[in-house]
């Protein structure tokens, strides 16, 4: 196991009827912006909740932030709170709003253009108005790390930024919130979380007993309890175990000493940045193909998923891999995320604009040995169509 030093200072609230805990959880003195996404926390009482829980500090709300979140409306958000002197963000939502939140918080005291945050990837970041999170939407793990993806419309761009000053101060997650997810987002949720899981674990081998079984473990839950959530809607213990999963694939304690790869996320980012696929979608269309073309440098990890994950036991191992591989798949199809770019109408032209928009983002050393350069995303890319 490499050496790491593991920092989560996000405290979880978790469970049904955790929403009043707001009251607590947010100072008494705040001065709030309330932010949420396109209005399902507003129709399915969220917000009401969250508002209800606020009692008499002062808040104000700000709408409209939209799945893959823009710079564009984030920057409105920034003028509200420059103009009104709020010092308090509230995030209520899935990973967009989120993310959009982390991007506005950063960006209230920014020197010179925020853009600039997303160039630098949040490096420079020196302040940030603290943050809360009430999710929605198990999917990302925003709401209990210090990540963020933007995108600039103007620019076709999405990029991702990171830095410890954006954990949110608290994360609360109440399972019977997501009762009304459509099966598209439940499936996406489920998706984006196993590929989480993926990046950090069908890596190369670290000695990392704790690290790999507790991988298994979340990707064997995502399993069970994914179809589960699809089948029974409104089944509490499937939604809070597929909730937890979501919420620990992206906590830190799954990637901590061991090499992590990332390369299916940031070609997906180019994915939807160009066609405006769901993040998961993208995420479904690349894993898949990228475990083949790198099947060599992952070999003995996707053996180990193979047995332990999936309980394969045919002789050859290459047979071993291609079935882990197709079951990996055939897991996504059967959610009803599809597997294919040309599932999304996307044909063979998109394979060099995919490598232009890589190359335009200096994502040209990615996965965990920094290996994947311009060539071999574009085989990936091309056996994705
Ligand atoms: O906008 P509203 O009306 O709220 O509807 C949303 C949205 O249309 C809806 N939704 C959310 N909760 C709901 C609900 N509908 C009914 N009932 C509920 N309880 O779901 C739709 C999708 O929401 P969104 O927040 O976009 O989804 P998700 O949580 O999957 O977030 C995706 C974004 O997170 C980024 C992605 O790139 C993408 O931009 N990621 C962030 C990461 C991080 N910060 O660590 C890691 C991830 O890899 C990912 O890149
Ligand atoms: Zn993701």
């Amino acid at each position: 196991m490499h050496n790491f030093e593991y920092y989560n200072p996000t405290r979880i609230v978790f469970g049904e009827g955790s929403i009043p805990r707001l009251a607590d959880l947010v100072p008494a003195d705040a001065r709030v912006l309330v932010l949420y996404g396109g209005g399902s926390a507003e129709r399915n009482g969220t917000l009401a909740d969250v508002e209800a829980a606020l009692g008499d500090r002062r808040f104000q709300r700000f709408g409209g932030i939209e799945p893959n979140p823009t710079y564009e409306t984030l920057m409105k958000a920034v003028e509200q709170i420059r103009r009104e002197k709020l010092d308090f963000l509230l995030a209520v939502g899935g990973g967009s709003v989120v993310d959009g939140t982390k991007f506005v918080a950063a960006a209230v005291d920014y020197p010179g253009d925020p853009w600039h945050i997303l160039e630098t990837r949040g490096k420079q970041i020196t302040t940030a108005l603290p943050i809360g999170a009430v999710l929605t939407l198990p999917a990302t793990g925003s709401e209990v790390n210090c990540a963020a993806v933007v995108t600039r419309k103007a620019l076709q761009a999405k990029l991702g930024f990171g830095n410890p000053l954006l954990f949110p101060r608290f994360a609360v997650l109440d399972p019977v919130k997501t009762y009304t997810l459509p099966p598209r987002q439940i499936a996406n949720g489920v998706v984006d979380a196993f590929v989480h899981i993926m990046e950090q674990y069908v890596t190369q081998p670290a000695n990392a007993a704790v690290q790999d079984r507790y991988a298994e473990s979340l990707l064997l839950t995502l399993i069970e309890t994914g179809p589960q959530a699809l089948a029974n809607p409104t089944d509490y213990d499937v939604r809070a175990n597929l909730m937890w999963a979501a919420t620990q694939a992206l906590h830190g304690a799954v990637g901590a000493g061991v090499p992590q790869d990332w390369a299916t996320h940031m070609i997906g980012h180019e994915i939807t940045a160009l066609y405006g696929l769901d993040h998961a979608q993208t995420l479904a269309v690349v894993l898949p193909n990228l475990l083949d073309v790198r099947r060599d440098l992952k070999r003995a990890k996707l053996l180990q998923y193979a047995d332990r994950v999936w309980g394969l036991r045919a002789d050859d191992e290459d047979a071993r891999i291609d079935q882990a591989i197709a079951q990996t798949r055939a897991f996504f199809e059967s959610l009803g995320v599809r597997t294919r770019l040309a599932d999304y109408g996307i044909g063979a032209d998109a394979v060099d604009r995919i490598v232009a928009q890589l190359e335009a983002h200096r994502m040209v050393k990615l996965g965990e040995d920094r290996a994947v350069d311009l060539a071999m995303s574009r085989r990936i890319v091309t056996a994705c169509l």
